[in-house]
């Protein structure tokens, strides 16, 4: 009996010494992480290169949507950036997201609550500064000279309004207040949960693609109407 309590005993023993070295370890330096994946295209001081934007002035909020959305590291400096599983760790990100935020001044990570957002307000906002870019029904269109604005239907809370006020890509900056920024939120989570408007959707392919497949399949059925009528009509005429 002893013997075996002593068995174990030892076993904990062991198990707690072999995960010292875990609990030991240091947390993740973003000076590190930035130089090892990042300065190659933003430089060590974030001040860009002809690979990269400067992003002394991105701010923690740009960096935090950038990295949690897995848009950086960028593989290829010419590929549009777009949502991808992140490349690191949780508590990697946030010392990135620290160190980028160390190197200016620009925004914060901004807080959001969409239970405080307007759904009326978010509608307005959504239709007069959204809906051109990714679709009356956020589904995703094109944004002009080759940049494509994603479906928002992947979009959480946060990331809608990071990407608000940082504007990635060709995507403008937003001067939303908290009010403004809660109701799109709040607007673009309703419609997350809803099904397709407008009945069967074709894909989620858009507007234009849809309306035409639409007009299509319109033309064809007038035509085979025509035919089938004209065939019937044909013997009657003939005297
Ligand atoms: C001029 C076109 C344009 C307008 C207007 C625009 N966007 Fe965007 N948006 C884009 C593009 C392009 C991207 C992709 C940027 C990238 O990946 O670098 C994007 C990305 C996003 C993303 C990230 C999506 C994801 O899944 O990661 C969100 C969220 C977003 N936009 C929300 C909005 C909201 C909300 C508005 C209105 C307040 C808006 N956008 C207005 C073009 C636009
Ligand atoms: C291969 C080159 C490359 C690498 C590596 C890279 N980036 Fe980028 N980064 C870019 C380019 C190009 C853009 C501009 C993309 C766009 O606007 O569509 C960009 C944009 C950004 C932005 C947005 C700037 C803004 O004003 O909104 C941030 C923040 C950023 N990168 C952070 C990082 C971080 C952090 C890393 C390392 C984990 C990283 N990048 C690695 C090329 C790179």
């Amino acid at each position: 009996m002893r013997a075996a309590l002593r068995v174990v005993v030892g076993a904990v023993a062991l198990v707690c010494l072999a995960s010292l070295p875990a609990v030991a370890q240091e947390p993740p330096d973003g000076r590190d992480l930035f130089v090892e994946s990042c300065a190659s295209c933003h430089g060590i001081d974030g001040s860009g290169t002809e690979f990269g934007p400067p992003i002394q002035d991105a701010g923690e909020a740009a960096a935090d949507f950038q990295l949690r959305t897995g848009r950086m590291p960028l593989a290829d400096p010419t590929d549009q950036t777009t949502r991808k599983p992140p490349a690191f760790a949780v508590d990697e990100v946030e010392a990135l997201v620290d160190y980028v935020g160390s190197l200016g001044s620009g925004p914060p990570i901004p807080s959001v609550d969409p239970a405080a957002g307007d759904l009326q307000m978010g509608l307005q906002l959504f239709v007069d500064n959204c809906a051109a870019c990714h679709g009356a029904t956020a589904n995703g269109g094109a944004a002009g000279v080759g940049a494509l604005a994603p479906s928002l239907y992947a979009a959480g809370p946060l990331d809608i309004a990071e990407a608000v006020i940082t504007g990635p890509g060709e995507m403008p900056v937003f001067g939303f207040d908290e009010e403004e920024r809660n109701a799109v939120v709040r607007y673009l989570g309703y419609i997350q949960d809803q099904d397709p408007p407008g009945g069967a959707d074709i894909g989620g392919i858009g507007p234009v693609p849809e309306g035409f497949i639409g007009w299509a399949v319109g033309m064809l059925a007038l035509g085979l109407a025509c035919y089938f009528i004209g065939s019937r009509v044909k013997p009657e005429a003939k005297p």
